[in-house]
């Protein structure tokens, strides 16, 4: 476990993906709550799936931050996410039913983007007709989460069709809202060949006025609410969701999600300017792995890939999807590295790579035309035909998930965290070795000096 303080840590940070998501960022966050007093979602919504595990207890969050398991804390829902109110609630009740108080420790912005039962139709209904259109199952699409995140922001930048978090603490402004929104949506749902079953405004309004009654106490002003516990010297930790590479500036360009994922998503996203974040933690799982299309060019499709999957459990939290597996791929780490900011490195599942002969690492994508880069394409167009360019690194035996320090660490993984802090520059100061908050150990020395 980690001492709750660490007089190297300023005060603010944040945690995000480095690679395409599902990196442990929950399980992170989780373990460095014990420092901050807010702990702060910025972006993405219901596609997020941060897992915590507490002892025998394994918590699914979606929407709220992973802050809510530590108490004393205030986890904020910032303005940048988008929310599924239903599934907040479903979340809210999930963990009460299981002991966990919520109450005013969680605020929502009454900014934030609502997340409507059409939105997720719209999503599936495109990625259908997408695959349609490919005429192959399987193919063409983005491969979204189908949790409506895509068609929500896309209606937050349209404006007149958006509906905040705001709306719902006012049910004749929320029916009026929806008596434009619905007859367009359905037009709208209509040409992308969807089954519509009729959009009532007054059924939608009382419905979702009724979840905002139940929100009601939560709803707030985060912005304010944030500019005065920093005010007041309280610490905020910032909580990435999806991942560097899904973002919609930055990552694989159209395989991505629709929010800012990096850390530039931060300042709009929760209102709170960049140079108040004195460090940020990357996360990095010690493979990839990616769910949903998009290029991936350590991608293994064989047995080697098979096992890191079975190893790493690696199924969608939030959708169940089987996650594609492949080496890590340090020029993808570096370039999140360099767009976030990133201090320092938190390694996770490095245990998952116990048993393997030797392991490769990608330092380099050699393109179609045969000559070399070692410069990430945030592009999926322009990296059709890029393979990578491997070191190859000696594996280890020893099973790693009761190591508490770097030095209970084979030599061989020890190297391995060597060869990530050369690359990327930065130090590897967390090691996750299993899913418990308690398979973690803090790293104050550099691996590279070591080797
Ligand atoms: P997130 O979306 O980044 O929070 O990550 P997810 O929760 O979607 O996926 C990470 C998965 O790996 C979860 O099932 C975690 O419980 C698990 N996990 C996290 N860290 C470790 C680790 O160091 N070793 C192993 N074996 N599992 C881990
Ligand atoms: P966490 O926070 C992994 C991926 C989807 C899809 C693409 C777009 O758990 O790491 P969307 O539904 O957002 O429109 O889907 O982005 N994706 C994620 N993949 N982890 C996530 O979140 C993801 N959030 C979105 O699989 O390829
Ligand atoms: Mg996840």
């Amino acid at each position: 476990m980690l001492p709750p303080t660490n007089n190297r840590v300023p005060p603010n940070a944040a945690v995000v993906g480095l690679q395409w998501g599902d990196e442990g960022k929950g399980k992170i966050v989780d373990l460095l709550t014990a420092r901050y007093d807010c702990i702060v979602r910025y972006n993405g919504g219901a596609n997020a799936g941060h897992t915590v595990q507490v002892g025998t207890e394994r918590y699914a969050l979606h929407l709220i931050p992973s802050g809510i398991l530590s108490k004393g804390k205030i986890n904020i829902v910032g303005n940048g996410v988008v929310v599924d109110p239903e599934k907040l609630l479903d979340e809210v009740d999930g963990l009460r039913k299981r002991g966990v108080a919520v109450g005013d420790n969680l605020r929502i912005s009454d900014r934030a983007h609502v997340v409507m039962p059409y939105h997720k139709e719209q999503d599936a209904a495109l990625e259908e007709l997408l695959e349609q259109k490919s005429g192959k199952v399987g193919a063409g699409q983005i491969g979204t989460t189908r949790r409506g995140i895509g068609p929500a922001y896309s209606d937050k930048v349209r404006r007149s069709t958006a509906l905040r978090m705001g709306d719902l603490l006012n049910h004749s402004l929320l029916l009026r809202k929806l008596e434009t929104i619905c007859g367009l949506r359905m037009a709208e749902l209509e040409a992308l060949g969807a089954n519509v079953t009729p959009l009532v405004p007054q059924e939608l309004a009382d419905r979702f006025a009724a979840a905002g009654e139940r929100l009601r106490p939560h709803i707030t002003d985060t912005v304010y609410l944030l500019h005065d516990e920093l005010r007041a010297g309280r610490h905020v930790l910032f909580e990435g969701a999806n991942a560097c590479l899904l973002d919609i500036d930055h990552g694989t360009f159209p395989y991505v999600t629709s929010s800012n994922c990096s850390t530039l998503g931060i300042p709009a996203g929760s209102g709170v300017p960049g140079r108040m974040i004195g460090k940020v933690y990357g996360i990095m799982k010690a493979y990839s792995t990616r769910v949903g299309g998009g290029p991936f060019i350590t991608e293994l499709l064989d047995p080697t890939g098979d096992l890191i999957r079975k190893r790493g459990r690696e199924y969608g939290t939030t959708t169940g999807r089987p996650r594609r597996c492949g080496w890590l791929d340090l020029v993808a780490v570096k370039y999140s590295v360099m767009v976030c900011g990133a201090d320092a490195i938190a390694c996770t599942l490095l245990d998952v790579l116990s048993g393997f002969d030797e392991l490769k690492i990608c330092v380099g994508y050699r393109r179609a035309d045969g000559t070399i880069t070692d410069r990430f394409v945030p592009d999926a167009e322009r990296m059709e035909g890029f393979t990578p360019i491997y070191e190859t690194l000696p594996g280890w035996q020893r099973e790693l998930t009761d190591c508490t320090d770097r030095d209970d660490l084979p030599r061989e993984a020890q190297s391995y965290l060597a060869f990530v802090e050369r690359f990327v520059g930065i130090p590897v100061e967390l090691v996750s070795v299993g899913p418990e908050r308690t398979q973690t150990f803090e790293s104050t020395a550099r691996f590279a000096s070591m080797s």
